[in-house]
């Protein structure tokens, strides 16, 4: 797609899942690439594959999206032929736990708090001035059908993925006479490591939460945040939810056998 060639896109949480399919279908279609994460073998590894398989530029760094100093460090001394930041993919999330909220952990609801929202609101605090500066750019958010409703188990995922609903709306109007637009991409269940995360690496349970029903693919989370990326300049997609066909809502699938 010729409007996203030698386009800058910063993507955060590429080393997997969303992230990493989204750097590929970027890198696809002729973009140069900033991609982060914590786990930089994978990101370096990540590199290597675009640079030999697309030919496109990429830049790979460390990046743990809750130090709000390593954020603010690495986006101020990005080399100066990368700060034309075109897109930024606030992608970096995770969910712990699905316990109720009287007998959870608190500790997992400070990582998905200082990871979801407070790590989203770090990247955008730095790399949208940028944006500014130019009069050009474009937000993309991954947020969740959790941001839409609330499931029990889940009090706190649902209510920093509600953040994101909120804090993408707010930006929205912040934004507006400033050539940026803001757009949201909220799946339902993506078969990704996310429920590996999720239960701290019990991949039974994991493999559970996709029992019986084909659940979306991070390729397909990708291919609609590229369509958000591409649209006209006077076109905006504010929020799109995106579910496979046999989940209903947050609550209620149709699974088989
Ligand atoms: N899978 C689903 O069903 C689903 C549904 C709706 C929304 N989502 C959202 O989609 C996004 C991507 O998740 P995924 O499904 O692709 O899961 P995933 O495969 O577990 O990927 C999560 C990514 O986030 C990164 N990340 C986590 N904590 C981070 C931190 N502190 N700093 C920087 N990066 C961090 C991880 O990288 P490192 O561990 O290397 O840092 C990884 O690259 C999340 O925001 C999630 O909430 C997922």
């Amino acid at each position: 797609m010729e409007r996203l060639k030698n386009k800058i896109v910063f993507i955060t949480g590429a080393s997997s899942g969303i992230g990493k399919s989204t750097a590929i279908e970027f890198a696809k279609n002729g973009a140069n690439l900033i991609i982060t994460a914590r786990r930089i073998e994978r990101i370096n590894e990540l590199a290597d594959f675009i640079r030999k398989e697309y030919a496109v530029k990429v830049l790979p760094f460390q990046l743990d999206v809750r130090n709000y100093k390593l954020v603010k460090n690495v986006i101020s001394n990005l080399p100066s032929e990368w700060q034309n930041i075109d897109i930024l993919v606030n992608n970096a999330g995770m969910g712990r736990g699905l316990n109720k909220l009287y007998e959870d952990d608190v500790n997992g609801w400070e990582e998905m708090i200082d990871t979801n929202i407070k790590g989203l609101l770090y990247v955008s605090r730095e790399i949208i001035p940028l944006m500014v500066k130019n009069q050009n750019g474009h937000v993309i958010n991954i947020g969740s059908i959790a941001g839409h409703e609330a499931y029990g188990g889940g009090a706190v995922y649902c209510a920093t993925k509600h953040s994101v609903t909120a804090i993408t709306r707010s930006m929205r109007i912040e934004l507006l006479d400033k050539g940026i637009r803001v757009s949201t991409i909220d799946p339902g269940m993506v078969e990704t490591e996310f429920s590996l995360v999720r239960f701290y690496g019990d991949s039974e349970k994991a493999k559970n939460v996709y029992k019986g029903l084909t659940p979306l693919s991070a390729d397909d989370i990708a291919e609609a945040v590229i369509f958000c990326a591409t649209r006209p300049k006077h076109a905006n997609i504010n929020e799109m939810i995106i579910m496979p066909s046999q989940q209903a809502n947050a609550f209620i699938n149709f699974r088989k056998g």
